[in-house]
């Protein structure tokens, strides 16, 4: 029994570098805001335009989102219900699982929780590495989630974007031995074709930075509400220490 759980352990413990190691492209590291209301509120609006047709946040409702971000009802209403729901209504989907499961090979997950499963430097540069690849049915493949179902739906903002390899040499005369094999992940790189997108490329970042940094205030929406109120107990901590510093001097009074 001890044998076997511990051939598991480490299983589990190998299996692990293999999971991470999905990908051999370097994630770019992203540091979410959650007092940039104005970038939370432009990734929903991004959210609502270009991702909520497939992916659900069904644990978030619209009322609960727009108050957290700051965000007037009325606007809500207009830029981000396209659905006909109510603004007390959750955020679901109207795409249909098993319809979507034989459209795109997967069925499109809910993303209430995806910031806290993949990481938010996960999720910034799995926004910004989706490149043509013809060999794949929306004719787009991802660095950071190979074969990926979903389509480059942020295209028209971004443009068409390739990968580049660096030409290399077969034999390496230097070392006397035969690279042979394609040309490794390290030396290719992305390019976007100018003026294929609406935006350039600071203004696609930033819309990916939005985007992420809304998915990360999803993924635990409290977390404003508990910054606000650490806020106050620290504020009342430091009050009630004055009172104690005080009543403290008071007691030692003529001891001392
Ligand atoms: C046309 C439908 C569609 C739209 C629109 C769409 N996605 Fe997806 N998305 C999918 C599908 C399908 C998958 C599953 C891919 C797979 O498993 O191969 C997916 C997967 C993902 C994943 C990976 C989830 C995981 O952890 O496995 C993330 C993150 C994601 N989408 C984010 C977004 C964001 C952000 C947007 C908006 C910019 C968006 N998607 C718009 C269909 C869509």
């Amino acid at each position: 029994m001890m044998r076997l759980l511990g051939a598991l352990l480490v299983a589990a413990v190998l299996g692990m570098p293999a999971l991470a190691a999905e990908s051999s492209w370097t994630l770019e590291a992203m540091t979410p805001n959650l007092t940039d209301k104005p970038s939370l509120q432009r990734g929903l609006r991004l959210y609502a335009n270009y991702c909520l047709g497939c992916h659900s946040l069904k644990f978030q409702r619209y009322e609960r989102t727009a108050d957290d971000l700051g965000a007037p009802h009325g606007i809500v209403m207009e830029n981000v219900i396209f659905t006909g729901q109510k603004i007390g209504s959750l955020m679901t989907t109207a795409m249909p699982e098993e319809e979507a499961k034989g459209w795109f090979g997967a069925a499109p997950p809910d993303l209430t929780m995806v910031a806290r499963v993949r990481g938010v430097d996960w999720l910034y540069t799995y926004l910004k590495t989706f490149y043509i690849d013809p060999t794949r049915p929306f004719g787009v493949n991802n660095k950071v989630f190979d074969n990926v179902g979903m389509p480059h739906v942020m295209m028209e903002l971004q443009g068409t974007q390739r990968e580049v390899c660096k030409g290399y040499e077969p034999l390496d005369i230097v070392h006397g031995e035969a690279l042979i094999g394609a040309p490794r992940a390290s030396q290719c790189l992305l390019e976007v074709e100018a003026g294929t997108g609406i935006y350039d490329e600071k203004e696609f970042n930033a819309a990916a930075y939005d985007l992420v940094n809304f998915l990360y205030y999803v993924g635990e929406p409290t977390r404003l509400e508990r910054e606000r109120i650490g806020a106050y107990v620290l504020a009342f901590l430091a009050v009630l220490f004055v009172f104690a510093f005080l009543l403290n001097r008071e007691y030692w009074k003529g001891i001392r």
